[in-house]
């Protein structure tokens, strides 16, 4: 190979690395790895509610335990979202209204249909107690 063909390969390489790098990375929802690791504290009462509520109506976007999923949403459980950035009204509000994407890569969040004040008041909690135990307070 001369030395022309080489020096396009390693720039066909480097250019594609470039695109993927920065390529909003998409995914289905419930295929996407974990963003990050999640350390998940024993719950209860409230919290322990609010694990299946999320689970039920959130999780397939935010992954288990609110670890994130690759290409399709954010973790919860991230410093991002401790209380003093986002307080308990954004996760209300996001429920209702949805989220435009700000933050992250992964597009808007659509509202989410048929969950009430009283599920987010327990998902909150949930989120919360999974925050605490990862030292986002
Ligand atoms: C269809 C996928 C999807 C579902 C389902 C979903 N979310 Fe989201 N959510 C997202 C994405 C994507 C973002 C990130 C937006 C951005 O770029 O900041 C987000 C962001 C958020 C935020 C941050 C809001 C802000 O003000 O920045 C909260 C809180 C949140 N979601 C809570 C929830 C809760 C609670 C549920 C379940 C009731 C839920 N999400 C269900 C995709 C989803």
């Amino acid at each position: 190979m001369n030395r022309q063909w080489m020096l396009a390969a390693i720039a066909v390489v480097v250019i594609a690395a470039i695109v993927w790098r920065f390529y909003p990375q998409k995914a289905e929802p419930g295929t996407g790895k974990p963003i990050v690791n999640v350390t998940v504290p024993e719950l209860d009462g409230m919290a322990l509610a609010g694990k299946s509520a999320f689970d039920t109506n959130c999780a397939s976007c935010h992954g288990a335990n609110a670890a994130g999923q690759d290409g399709v949403a954010p973790p919860l459980v991230h410093i991002i979202y401790e209380p003093n950035h986002h307080g308990d009204q954004a996760f209300y509000l996001a429920a209702r209204q949805g989220v435009r994407s700000h933050h992250w890569p992964f597009g808007d969040m659509p509202p989410v249909e048929g969950v009430t004040d009283r599920d987010i008041a327990k998902i909150v909690a949930y989120v919360r107690s999974l925050q605490r135990a990862n030292g986002i307070k």
